[in-house]
């Protein structure tokens, strides 16, 4: 083997992987599979995207037909998720009871061939996500409705009430914004579980598992509740002084790619502020959110992203703040199953190096002597 070399903290510019999924690049673009983000969040629906991710190109309406058929034949949750969901404990926070529900689910579905798995898993994480929350939140359990797609059965599943056409057409195009981002931390996680051998919900765990911190997925759930702590437009600038100034971080903002604009943000800006037009209702949260995202650049010349706007929207459409990292999760099952296939099609196992800064050549002494 070759000399031993350091690479940068975090793998900063390093490429580990070729993919064909998706491209984020520094300029503010996004592409799924050669089609711009802008394009497809403004004219395509969840289950086209979703489609795109997976089989590599737009469907045919016969294709989608299918996909979503066969989506809705695998909706069901086994009786024994449910039973595992239902043995959480009642503080729980929701993120904790998808992580080990898709784990169980995995349990119950290890005679199903690999494609039926993966359809099982993206098909599933609505009822999954929904009730891991309902469940711990002591609410009844609710199913998707048969002539619904994913993105207007999660939102009336969260709620607990129908929405209405506008309401689950916004939160569909949240749930496009979220459904794939190259290797983020996530996605990382995934294909080094794949690459072991180990099964798609495995590895789908495993991506859930690093999706839940703070400086991934996590971000969306703190976010709201910063800009619920600042309350006011008129306290965003103050807020932010004394934040830096503490050095802590601004949940919301920076991106290990985009370093001017996220483009995701900025469509989901503009979603925010169409969504509270068209509910007639006080467009105060997008000042607050506008004003904070100017003076952070103005200090730090530092972005939004995705996580700072989906929050607000999220917040509108009257979903519970501990849903968001989970929505998040509904939505990248999608693109973590893609990245999966992708690894093992032409897989090596990932087995990186370090470098050992720990001591050498002690002796071992006998406990009654230290
Ligand atoms: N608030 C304050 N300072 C920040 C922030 C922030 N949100 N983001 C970056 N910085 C600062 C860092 O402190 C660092 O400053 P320094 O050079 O003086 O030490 C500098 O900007 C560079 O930041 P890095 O952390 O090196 O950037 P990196 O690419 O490693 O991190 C990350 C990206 C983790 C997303 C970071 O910006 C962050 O912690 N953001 C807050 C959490 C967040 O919003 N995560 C969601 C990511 S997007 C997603 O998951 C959909």
């Amino acid at each position: 083997m070759s000399e031993i070399t350091r690479v940068p903290a975090g793998l900063y510019g390093v490429a580990v992987s070729e993919t064909g999924i998706s491209r984020s690049a520094s300029d503010g673009s996004l592409v799924f599979r050669g089609y711009g983000i802008k394009d497809l969040f403004e004219k395509a629906s969840f289950e086209e995207c979703a489609f795109l991710i997976l089989e590599g190109h737009l469907p045919t309406k016969g294709e989608l037909d299918d996909f979503t058929s066969n989506l809705r034949a695998h909706w069901p949750l086994p009786t024994n998720v449910y039973q595992i969901i239902k043995a959480m404990p009642r503080d729980s926070h929701p993120m904790d009871v998808v992580r080990t529900a898709m784990s169980g689910l995995g349990a119950n579905e290890h005679s199903l061939s690999p494609k039926e798995q993966q359809y099982s898993l993206v098909a599933k994480m609505p009822a999954l996500v929904a009730n891991c929350y309902r469940i711990v939140r002591g609410m009844e359990v609710m199913e998707p409705e048969e002539d619904m797609n994913f993105a207007w059965n999660l939102l009336y599943m969260l709620t607990g009430k129908r929405p209405d056409a506008f309401d689950a057409w916004a939160f569909e195009r949240e749930l496009i914004l979220y459904l794939e981002h190259d290797l983020n931390a996530s996605t990382f996680t995934v294909r080094v579980v794949a690459s072991t051998l180990a099964d798609v919900y495995a590895a789908c765990t495993a991506g859930a598992a690093a999706l839940k911190g703070p400086l991934h997925g996590g971000a969306n759930e703190a976010a709201m509740q910063m800009l619920l702590e600042i309350g006011s437009p008129e306290k965003a600038a103050a807020y932010l002084q004394e934040s830096l100034s503490k050095g802590r971080k601004v949940m919301g903002f920076g991106h290990r790619v985009y370093k001017k604009v996220d483009p995701r943000a900025q469509l989901s800006k503009g979603m925010l502020k169409t969504l509270l037009e068209h509910r007639h209702a006080d467009d105060k949260l997008y000042r607050l959110a506008d004003a904070l995202e100017q003076a952070m650049w103005q200090a730090k010349r530092i972005p939004a992203n995705l996580d700072f706007y989906a929050a607000p929207i999220f917040y509108t459409l009257s979903l519970p703040i501990e849903t968001y990292t989970p929505i998040f999760a509904a939505s990248r099952v999608t693109g973590w199953v893609a990245h999966y296939n992708e690894q093992l099609a032409e897989n090596k196992l990932f087995r990186p190096d370090s470098i050992y800064t720990g001591p050498n050549d002690l002796s071992y002494v006998p406990i009654e002597k230290r």
